[in-house]
């Protein structure tokens, strides 16, 4: 079985986040999409892990093949105990691009059995971000166009008026 893991902050999981997820689970035979700690976003993050694997739960429960999970250690001894052949990520721009390309760069040094496969987002979530997406949601604007419907009254009703 060809399993994959998607990692990353999710604080929350954008459609930008779904439209990759969807992808990779018609690439893979399971999808892990993993709730991850990233040390430089420790302090910003808004929702709980519990939050955050719940929010991912619901709006993925059409994809028979994708599970959440959430991970405090390093990605790759994630992708060890596993026995995940792949890393999912979705690049928006450029600018993403070198971040990227480093963390690709040191996972495979830690775990060389696993590839970081790299998926260009839709051109219509080129701008999409969680914290695009937060800062709209607390200063009271429209954000039904980029999480999906099933989770916006809860982000809504936790993000406005938080900033
Ligand atoms: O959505 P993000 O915050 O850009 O995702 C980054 C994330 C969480 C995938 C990355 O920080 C990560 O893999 N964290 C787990 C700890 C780890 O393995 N760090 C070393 C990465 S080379």
């Amino acid at each position: 079985m060809r399993i994959a893991v998607c990692p990353g902050s999710f604080d929350p999981v954008t459609k930008g986040h779904i439209d990759i997820i969807e992808r990779a689970s018609k690439l893979f035979d399971k999808v892990i999409v993993l709730v991850s700690f990233n040390s430089g976003k420790k302090a910003s993050t808004v929702f709980t892990v519990e939050e955050r694997m719940d929010f991912i739960l619901r709006v993925t429960k059409h994809l028979e093949n994708v599970v959440v999970d959430c991970n405090a250690g390093l990605l790759a001894d994630y992708l060890k105990s596993t026995g995940a052949c792949a890393i999912v990520k979705g690049l928006r721009a450029v600018s993403d691009f070198e971040y990227e390309f480093q963390m690709a760069l040191a996972n495979k040094k830690l775990y060389p059995e696993a590839e970081t496969v790299f998926l260009t987002t839709s051109t219509e979530n080129m701008y999409l971000s969680s914290s695009v997406v937060k800062e709209i949601a607390s200063l009271g604007g429209d954000i039904s166009g980029f999480v999906d419907w099933e989770i916006l009254s809860d982000i809504n009703k936790r993000l406005f008026n938080s900033g």
